[in-house]
């Protein structure tokens, strides 16, 4: 899918989607993300969606700001009860700058850039790193590890379900039969697979290293999520 198809997807959504949507999960999800934030300052949620997060962390700081291209993932975030001040704004991370005054703390980003393509993931890191402060840290969470594309493709993530040697050799055999037809219907060697875009951590570290930001690469703490990295990207 494209950006476009990723946005008119979101446009009519009203939950993140995440693996588990229980209250208990939302506090756990916002708990791993506490665990890279700076004590105290201004924080960014970059893609907040309907605000679960936001709401959980928004006691722990002064400032915060939500910022999401989905208008019905917005009005739910609004309705949430927050702490602290927190400012929304309805647009696309990738205009962080143009919104976002410097200098802001933390930046971070929970299970959205997948939805970016990579000029635009790498256009989004450069923009956010000129926002932090000195000490600030841009924090990109859960994204797909490429490593990983074609076992999750094969079921191998659902690990509720044993799997077989067999079950892999049938999955292996339908995948690529319906690439093939994929391909001969569309012409696009592109795999759907219901995620967006893959990036390997090697990526990344391509995409910061130009910048002069340390990166450091953590995996998700969540089973569902293990196909996913974080990375947290400090200014020197
Ligand atoms: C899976 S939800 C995650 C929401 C939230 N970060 C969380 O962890 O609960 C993805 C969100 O990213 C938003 N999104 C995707 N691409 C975006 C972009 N380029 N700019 C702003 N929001 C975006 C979608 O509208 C959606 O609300």
């Amino acid at each position: 899918m494209e950006s476009n198809q990723f946005k008119d997807f979101w446009k009519s959504q009203t939950t993140p989607l995440h693996a588990h949507k229980q209250e208990l999960w939302y506090d756990r999800y916002a708990q791993e993300i506490k665990n890279f934030l700076p004590e105290q300052g201004v924080v960014v949620d970059a893609g907040c969606g309907s605000g679960e997060i936001l709401e959980r962390l928004s006691r722990y700081y002064r400032k915060m700001i939500g910022v999401d291209y989905s208008e019905s993932m917005l009005t739910q975030a609004k309705q949430k009860k927050y702490e602290n001040q927190v400012v929304f704004f309805n647009d696309s991370i990738i205009n962080i700058k143009t919104f976002c005054a410097y200098p802001v703390d933390a930046i971070y980003c929970n299970g959205v850039v997948q939805y970016l393509s990579h000029e635009e993931f790498a256009h989004f890191i450069a923009d956010s790193l000129s926002l932090l402060s000195n000490k600030g840290k841009l924090i990109i969470l859960q994204i797909p590890n490429v490593n990983c594309r074609t076992l999750f493709r094969l079921g191998f993530y659902q690990h509720e379900k044993a799997i077989s040697f067999n079950r892999i050799l049938k999955g292996m055999i339908s995948l690529t039969l319906r690439d093939l037809i994929n391909f001969l219907k569309t012409g696009s060697t592109k795999m759907e697979d219901g995620i967006g875009n893959w990036y390997s951590i090697e990526e990344v570290r391509e995409l910061v290293r130009p910048l002069g930001a340390s990166v450091e690469v953590h995996g998700s703490v969540f089973v569902n999520y293990s196909y996913r990295f974080h990375v947290v990207i400090s200014k020197n």
